[in-house]
């Protein structure tokens, strides 16, 4: 009788111990979470002062989950609010903002962009953005532009460093 229990206690605590170590091992092969990313200034267009720093880390967090996150200068200011008041986003659909973290992120992207000039169309897409193209006098792009193609030429763009560029880029003229 006593061995028969000890038995099935033992097979009690050996399951625990399967779905324990299943468990840990699950949490292990789950991707980093965005927040962990600390961007290198040496990678930044702008420098972002302290007062920015939370708006920053919360704007990589919520922003950097599904694609990479994108700088503030490459659109106005007026696309950044539009994007963050929306929950239809590309096709897909995105947890709306709310506020201590919409207010944070606001800041920080109004802070780093500029608006649009007068009359003009504010821009949805990248390809769209006077500003991207504004920030690359030598690129000629024929491809697509969206959040994924950026790492072709800034290997740190996961790490929001559009800085460095590809060997390539480094030495073309
Ligand atoms: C085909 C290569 C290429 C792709 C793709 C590309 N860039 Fe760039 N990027 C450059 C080059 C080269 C520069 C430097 C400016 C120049 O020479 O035109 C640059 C400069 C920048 C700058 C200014 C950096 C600074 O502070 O000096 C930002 C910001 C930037 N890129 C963002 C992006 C983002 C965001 C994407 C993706 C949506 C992207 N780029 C895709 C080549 C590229
Ligand atoms: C649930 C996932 C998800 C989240 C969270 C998310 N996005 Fe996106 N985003 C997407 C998808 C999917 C696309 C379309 C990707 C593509 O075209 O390659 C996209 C595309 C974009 C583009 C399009 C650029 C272009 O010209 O193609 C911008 C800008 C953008 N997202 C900004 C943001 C901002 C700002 C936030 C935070 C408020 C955010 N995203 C959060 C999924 C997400």
């Amino acid at each position: 009788m006593v061995g028969k229990r000890r038995t099935k206690k033992g097979t009690w605590i050996s399951l625990l111990l399967v779905c324990w170590s299943l468990g840990f091992g699950l949490a292990h092969i789950r991707p980093a979470p965005a927040a962990t990313i600390t961007p290198d200034p040496a990678g930044m267009t702008d420098p972002v002062s302290p007062a920015y720093r939370l708006g920053l880390v919360t704007y990589l967090h919520t922003c950097g989950s599904c694609h990479i996150a994108l700088p503030p200068e490459v659109f106005p200011t007026e696309t950044w609010q539009s994007l963050l008041l929306d929950t239809q986003h590309y096709g897909t659909k995105i947890p709306p903002l709310l506020d201590p973290d919409l207010h944070l992120i606001w800041n920080y992207l109004q802070e780093y962009s500029r608006p649009t000039l007068a009359g003009e169309i504010e821009p949805y897409t990248l390809a769209d953005s006077r500003y991207f193209h504004a920030l690359h006098p030598r690129v000629h792009f024929t491809g697509p532009v969206t959040p994924n193609t950026c790492v072709s030429c800034h290997p740190g763009a996961a790490q929001y460093d559009f800085r460095h560029l590809s060997t390539q880029w480094q030495n073309a003229p």
